[in-house]
């Protein structure tokens, strides 16, 4: 974009970042340059590690004076290169932006810079007595920043809903560098359009998001973990009917036999003997003194419909976990096999449809290659990634790989679902926006790109071309 050469570019940065805040080693450019997708080279041109609004107004400022592009950095546990600067662009961490500012016991939120790790914000709000439910495999190191940019969605939602539903207050540094304070924290707000909307979920491409405030919940009572085998596919949104007509989910997950044999050969024990092609596991919300029993007379109904097999429910916190790490680490386990992730989408409805649907698509097109199914099932998303085989050649396997993402994709219109359900577009779904979203839809969209950052400086070539 930049026409300036890179030290030009560098000094005048220089101009109002410290020499600590601006790194141009190879070692900072490759680590911040990526995030946890690693099929783009990282070519940053440097990283910026700001500290204040103003600074942020002021690199925008800078940016849109050179157009130089500009690639907001969180946790970097993005899995679709949003946060991906391949093109000589200007990282922008938000790492030392990490405090938390206030918290208020009356309106139950807390405001927060974004680089505060998701799981920090869940201690703190323990800490206060209540609780903040977005929660994920990577809240270890993922940014608030990052999640309210992905709208990141996780392991409770079909309990507590998405990260749009906690965030009450945003202030952004739009692309022509004007700092929004948007909806302000209020919980009523009926005043114009919500713009606070708009910027969750977009991936960095219209501002920087430089302040939230959250709202916080009274903590949940103790619960029960049960990891159930399930035979067939059919009998996965079956079990989940089920459970759901007569107890309070926070978690319906589903994962394959495939899935489970990574992380077992990562040292996890199995969770009963039966061996079944598919397993769920539900976290169930303990609401009264009968829950456990219900629970077991839901699973000796499940049992006579032959939807499932066997199962096992936590007698502690600690067996709990043990079931969890079960479908947590499952992306861990399989890391080192490079995996292609598709992370798709239909209504709880059409589920079980659209399972035999790609299930019969992907042994079709993917005999060759290890599949690996799991994925927040209760609200409809789907996590399939395929592990490239050790001798086909990067290159090679991306091609396959996109070649049945066009059937992948035309199943999933069919069905009327999405293309990204929680992982974002970034540059690895972009050439699949108009699958789910139609071409009036696309030209509405690239209009608000264009009226928040009208040089195109914010993270291009993210969610569009
Ligand atoms: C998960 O559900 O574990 C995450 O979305 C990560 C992944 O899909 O690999
Ligand atoms: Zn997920």
């Amino acid at each position: 974009m930049s026409t300036a050469s890179a030290t030009a570019l560098l000094d005048g940065i220089r101009a109002f970042l410290t020499p600590a805040q601006l790194r141009t080693d190879p070692d900072s450019r490759l680590l911040y340059g990526r995030d946890w997708t690693h099929q783009h080279t990282p070519a940053p041109l440097a990283v910026a590690l700001p500290t204040t609004v103003a600074q942020v107004q002021r690199l925008v400022q800078y940016a849109n004076d050179q157009r130089l592009a500009l690639v907001p950095s969180g946790g970097r546990t993005g899995l679709s290169g949003a946060a991906v600067a391949a093109q000589g662009e200007l990282v922008v961490s938000f790492e030392r932006m990490n405090r938390i500012l206030d918290f208020d016991p009356i309106d139950r939120s807390v405001t927060c810079e974004p680089g505060v790790i998701t799981e920090t914000l869940q201690h703190y709000a323990r800490e206060q007595g209540l609780f903040y439910p977005i929660d994920f495999a990577a809240r270890g190191s993922s940014h608030i920043g990052g999640n309210i940019a992905t709208n990141a969605g996780g392991i409770k939602v079909i309990r507590y809903g998405l990260t749009r539903d906690w965030v009450s207050g945003l202030k952004v540094v739009t692309g022509k560098g004007e700092l929004l304070d948007l909806n302000k924290g209020l919980i009523k707000n009926a005043s114009g359009y919500d713009l606070r909307h708009l910027f969750i979920g977009s991936e960095g491409t219209l501002g920087l998001i430089v302040e939230a405030t959250l709202r916080l919940t009274s903590p949940p009572g103790p619960s029960s973990v049960m990891v159930l085998g399930v035979p067939e596919l059919d009998g996965v949104m079956a079990i989940f009917d089920a459970f759901r007509n007569r107890l309070t989910l926070t978690a319906f997950e589903f994962f394959s036999a495939k899935a489970l044999r990574h992380v077992l050969n990562k040292g996890l024990q199995r969770p009963f003997e039966t061996a079944t092609p598919y397993y769920v596991l539900v976290e169930i919300e303990h609401t009264s003194a009968a829950t456990v029993d219900t629970a077991l007379a839901v699973f000796e109904q499940c049992s006579e419909q032959g939807w499932l097999a066997d199962g096992v429910i936590s007698q502690s916190e600690t067996q709990a976990q043990e079931l969890w790490a079960l479908r947590e680490n499952i992306t861990e386990s399989i890391a080192q096999y490079q995996p292609y992730k598709n992370d798709i989408a239909v209504r709880i409805s059409r589920v079980p449809a659209f399972l035999r649907a790609i299930d019969a698509l992907l042994a079709r097109e993917y005999p060759d290659f290890e599949v690996i199914w799991f994925g927040h099932i209760g609200d409809g998303n789907l996590h399939i990634s395929v592990l490239k085989p050790a001798a086909l050649d990067q290159a090679g396997f991306l091609a396959r790989c996109r070649q049945v993402n066009e059937q992948l994709f035309s199943t999933i219109r069919q069905y009327g679902g999405s293309i990204s359900a929680e992982h974002g577009v970034g540059l690895i779904k972009q050439p699949y926006l108009h699958y789910s979203r139609d071409e009036a839809e696309i030209a509405y969209l690239r209009a608000i790109k264009a009226v928040f950052d009208p040089n195109g400086i914010l993270n291009p070539g993210k969610i569009f071309a």
